[in-house]
């Protein structure tokens, strides 16, 4: 017989311990990968004889009932249930009676959780990279239509030099070609078996880790138990990539923000991408970019956090690795949200051509071609920056035409007047990667083969 409080103590405690420990509501989402963990496991304990044959199908049959439970979300959690490897297992046994009970052999929680969140990231590194692809198909499509659309060129978003559009567009998607080769990386690492290196150090069973391996798809099987149930590298990498590429796409929601806004008024969005105002009739406002552009922040915050939790943690399974779970699943989830709608912006996005040509063409656009037709002459670089950096000066100080300025300087002859006619500084960028014609044109026949070549490693 206890005390009065022990029973008010213990009963608080419990509680307050359950909410603490329990990560079911988290980790509710792995239950297919847990799922085919089982699975792949009870067929190997009926292969290695740990089971019997009728054990092992009453356990695989139980496992198809409690999916398709939670798939159609007639499963019962129950509050005892701390996750869902508990509560797979608690209704394992509830159906299949005593084989349930044979199911957990030979394995951990420790290597069974790290196995079911590889398989995971694995699948949603797969999904990622398809949208990542999806993206850039459609930066490459607009910049297919763009043809020889001209757009001021910005270094410190500043007028720099006339650009292509088709250019600047590509820009962004070899950013995101890079994102798709750090995505086939981390899953080249993530695609690794823990399954079987139970608790920590391996089992007294005769298990066969290679044969649960294989048939769940992994490329690879751990080599040391310790290592498998601690490292999460792969859930850092799964972050990190997310991450990175979150920047990208949030450069791109920034210039998406810039040019939709009256001052630039290069980019209209569809109406179906964009939003109202609750008070001005007149707003058509970019929020999707201003997301693209803010989301990625909450990934750097989950990285952040995920290398929090690991740094100087001891060896082997603790406690924090249960911590692991959100910052992944997050960063997925808000990528996956971030692509889909920069997706279908870049479908039906509408350039505003004549304004961007307009700009792109202001006549200080072209004072690096004059500087370097100067060049051209034998003048030392230096020198032509400095006159053409002068006539600049002279113009804005008195307000007089820079053009007519540089027609009536004995150092340009009267062929430089053609250098003040819209595309002639495009034209006159003839060097690989550069805004010139032709090769952006090559670039663009790149790029699409690259495209193309990575399609096929993700349909393989
Ligand atoms: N819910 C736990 C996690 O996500 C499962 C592993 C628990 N292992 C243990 N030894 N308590 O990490």
């Amino acid at each position: 017989m206890g005390t009065l409080w022990e029973g008010r103590l213990s009963g608080e405690t419990t509680e307050t311990l359950k909410a603490l420990n329990d990560s079911l509501e988290i980790d509710k989402r792995l239950y297919k990968e847990d799922i085919s963990g089982s699975v792949a496991h009870v067929e190997m304990l009926v292969a290695v004889g740990l089971i019997e044959e009728s054990e092992g199908k009453s356990i695989v049959d139980a496992l198809r009932v409690v999916e398709e439970e939670i798939t159609s979300g007639a499963f019962i959690f129950q509050t005892e249930d701390e996750d869902i490897h508990t509560a797979v297992e608690r209704r394992v046994t509830e159906i299949a009676g005593e084989a349930g009970a044979r199911m957990h052999t030979g394995r951990s929680r420790n290597d069974q959780v790290v196995t079911d969140l590889r398989l995971w990231t694995l699948r949603n590194l797969n999904d990622l990279a398809t949208l990542v692809l999806d993206l850039q198909k459609r930066l490459i499509e607009q910049a297919e239509k763009a043809g020889t659309t001209r757009i001021p060129g910005y270094t410190h978003l500043q007028h720099a030099q006339p650009v292509l559009l088709s250019h600047h567009l590509l820009a962004h998607a070899w950013a995101l070609s890079r994102d798709f080769d750090r995505i086939m990386g981390a899953y080249k690492r993530t695609d690794v078996s823990p399954l079987g290196a139970g608790a920590l150090a391996g089992s007294s069973l005769p298990i066969d880790p290679e044969m649960t391996s294989k048939s769940l798809g992994f490329s690879d099987t751990f080599k040391n138990s310790l290592d498998a149930v601690s490292d999460r590298d792969f859930a850092v990498e799964a972050v990190f990539v997310n991450a990175l590429l979150g920047v990208h796409l949030s450069r791109i929601g920034e210039e998406l923000v810039l040019w939709t806004s009256e001052e630039f008024g290069f980019v209209e969005l569809d109406d179906a991408y964009t939003t109202g105002s609750s008070m001005l009739p007149q707003k058509k406002n970019p929020d999707i970019a201003e997301l693209a552009r803010a989301k990625p922040g909450r990934i750097i915050g989950n990285l952040t956090g995920l290398l929090t939790v690991l740094k100087g943690l001891p060896l082997t399974y603790n406690k924090d690795l249960q911590e692991d779970k959100e910052p992944l699943f997050d960063s997925f989830d808000t990528n996956r949200l971030v692509l889909t709608a920069l997706i279908g912006v870049f479908e039906s996005i509408h350039f505003n051509v004549e304004k961007m040509g307009e700009m792109a063409d202001q006549p200080f656009s072209m004072a690096i071609d004059l500087a370097e037709y100067l060049v051209k002459k034998g003048m030392p670089f230096r020198e032509a920056h400095a006159i053409v950096g002068g006539l600049v000066k002279h113009s804005i100080d008195e307000q007089e035409d820079f053009s007519q300025l540089v027609s009536a300087n004995d150092n340009f002859g009267p062929e430089v007047e053609d250098f003040f006619k819209p595309e002639t500084a495009i034209r006159n960028r003839i060097t690989q990667g550069g805004t010139g014609i032709d090769s952006v044109e090559v670039q663009k026949d790149q790029i699409k083969k690259l495209v193309e070549m990575q399609t096929s490693m993700l349909s393989k």
